[in-house]
């Protein structure tokens, strides 16, 4: 049994990342693909509880270096007991957000150490790293006015971080995506949903063949 694929899904807030996460998978498995559609954090119990940790309360309840080891706690437990199996079995993976999330709130936005987070990724990814991840880019403050209109959630705690760290975060995804080209491709997520997933789908289909095979 060949390892599965593993796909995820990057950006800053209002992107349209979980709509995009659901199209693919169905597109995925209409292609008779086996998917798990998961996301970060969460994605496994004890990692669901730490995310309530993490996206409620107030702004300052964590300094960056503290979020970068609860998403680290989080990831490592969804990586055991999702990820990694999915995988093994040859199962696709999606998953809304993953490690270069940490890169860019935490790194880009926050200020933690670059060092910090490429130790982190080095012991506790090990060789669970995306095949290929997509960017949904669009202006920081286009895609914060998108996600205050999704209406009332507790779920605020990095929207309400400010113009400046949205800016930030942006452009760290755009340095993740330049650095690493091969695996990394960038999305205009200002365009209508249909455009998106059209581009999302190309890039798929392109770098991971995502036909079944005939
Ligand atoms: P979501 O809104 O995409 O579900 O993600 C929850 C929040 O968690 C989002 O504001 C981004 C943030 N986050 C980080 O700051 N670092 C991370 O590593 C991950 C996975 C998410």
């Amino acid at each position: 049994m060949s390892r599965g694929r593993f796909i995820t899904f990057e950006g800053g807030e209002g992107g349209g990342k979980s709509t995009q996460v659901r199209r693919l998978t169905e597109r995925l498995q209409a292609a008779g693909r086996t998917v798990v559609a998961t996301r970060e954090p969460g994605g496994s119990p004890g990692a669901e509880a730490i995310r309530d940790l993490l996206v409620t309360g107030e702004t300052d309840r964590w300094s960056p270096l503290t979020e970068t080891l609860l998403m680290y706690a989080a990831r490592r437990d969804h990586i055991e007991r999702v990820i990694a199996p999915a995988l093994a079995r040859g199962d696709w993976v999606v998953c809304d957000r993953f490690a270069d999330s940490t890169r860019a709130y935490q790194g880009a936005g926050g200020g933690a150490p670059a060092s910090l987070i490429a130790a982190l990724e080095h012991e506790m990814l090990g060789d669970t790293r995306p095949d290929l991840t997509l960017i949904l880019d669009l202006p920081a403050e286009v895609g914060l006015a998108r996600a205050e209109g999704r209406g009332a959630s507790a779920e605020t705690r990095f929207e309400s971080k400010g113009a400046a760290f949205h800016q930030r975060l942006r452009e760290g995804f755009l340095a993740i995506a330049a650095a690493e080209p091969d695996r990394c491709v960038v999305i205009d997520a200002a365009q209508p949903l249909e455009g998106v997933s059209a581009a999302i789908w190309t890039a798929v289909a392109e770098r991971l063949a995502a036909e079944p095979a005939r």
